[in-house]
């Protein structure tokens, strides 16, 4: 049957509203909530041989690579290695026997993304796939098939693939730590309680939908617009300002809160909004200083933070948006919400075409 879009101006909007339970329906399917444990798949590969992962993938899809990257490194101790899949090919990676190279796509059909697959199998490597085309050539070609289960994504900028693909990788981080040893039988659970979190924070994240819309009129005149982040929040940074540009055709570029003042502090002045991702939480400081930085220079701020965070920097901001107060595992998800509502309200503000943006594809199938 065709998608419809309900009630909803754009499937975008449509997407991003259904996140809560299309993150649920994933989480159900890796996760046991009677016992909280970690169930993958079956298939035939032991987890705990893995010495290094390589993960390729392209745009929306890279950056829940990235997110996974902090996740594989800090539970299951396991190195990381990722290419957006344009250049993995052509740098000649070393792709060592025991390896594993995790591809990452909504489509399962992007043509860089798939040709790296194809090179990795060639070399050895055990080819784990989170897909969400349960169909697709990646699905078909994969050793380990990790599907998403976002249902059919219409509108061409990503969102709740997005969210499910860092609820598939949370779990395969977890499990995979599990299976190394490196996390025990209450840290399992601690996490998979923690997971399980996620639909009702994002529930409160879409909550705040209208405080966003009523804000996006700040920021759709921008010429130019920085998003920061620190830790596994710096990937959503790059997720929002992809978003921006990709669907209002403002300039944005995403940085890692603190290396800002190596470059892209020199563009601040009062006409560039400064988006900052910051839940509160041992990183917050730093970044604060770093909106110090900015207010320094006559930058506005926009503060996405949590109550705790907004009530110790909020002051003075050009807008704020409120957060749940939650675990940093879920954070990126949750964070994901707000960064896709502004770019999609300011998108209408401009009278876009959200859905079909100019120039862009679905499923890219040229190299
Ligand atoms: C296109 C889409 C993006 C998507 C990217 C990767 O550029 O417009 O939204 O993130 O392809 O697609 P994939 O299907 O591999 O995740």
């Amino acid at each position: 049957a065709a998608v419809e879009k309900g009630n909803y101006r754009h499937f975008m909007q449509k997407e991003i509203f259904e996140q809560p339970t299309v993150v649920g329906q994933t989480l159900g399917s890796y996760l046991r909530q009677s016992d909280g444990t970690v169930a993958l798949p079956q298939f035939d590969f032991d987890l705990s041989s893995v010495k290094r992962i390589t993960i390729v993938a392209c745009g929306t899809s890279f950056y829940a690579g990235m997110v996974a990257k902090y996740w594989f490194e800090q539970f299951a101790r396991v190195p990381v290695d990722i290419d957006v899949a344009s250049e993995f090919r052509y740098r000649d990676p070393v792709l060592e026997d025991g390896g594993l190279a995790l591809f990452i796509s909504q489509s399962g059909e992007t043509a860089d993304t798939l040709a790296a697959l194809r090179h990795c199998k060639e070399a050895g490597q055990t080819i784990a796939v989170v897909v969400n085309v349960p169909t697709s050539s990646m699905a078909r070609e994969a050793d380990l098939l990790l599907p998403t289960h976002a249902g059919p994504e219409i509108g061409v900028a990503s969102t709740k693939a997005f969210t499910c693909q860092l609820a598939v990788l949370a779990a395969l981080a977890a499990n995979m730590a599990v299976k190394k040893g490196h996390m025990d039988r209450a840290e399992e659970q601690e996490v998979v309680r923690h997971l399980f979190e996620a639909p009702a924070c994002l529930n409160a994240a879409l909550g705040h939908d209208e405080d966003i819309e009523a804000m996006a009129p700040l920021i759709a005149p921008a010429r130019d617009v920085l998003y920061l982040g620190r830790g596994p929040d710096y990937p959503l940074a790059l997720e929002g300002a992809l978003k921006l540009k990709e669907i209002s055709y403002i300039h944005a570029e995403g940085y890692a809160s603190g290396e800002m003042k190596h470059g892209p502090i020199a563009l601040i002045d009062e006409d560039v909004p400064v988006i900052v991702l910051a839940p509160s939480g041992p990183l917050f400081e730093k970044t604060v200083s770093n909106m110090e930085e900015v207010r320094a220079r006559g930058g506005q701020i926009v503060l996405i933070s949590d109550a705790e965070g907004l009530a110790a920097a909020g002051e003075g901001c050009l807008a704020t948006i409120e957060m749940p107060s939650v675990h940093p595992l879920i954070a990126p998800l949750v964070y994901a919400v707000p960064v896709q509502l502004l770019a999609y309200h300011v998108a209408c503000v401009k009278g876009t075409d959200v859905d079909q943006p100019r120039n862009l594809a679905k499923s890219v199938t040229v190299e």
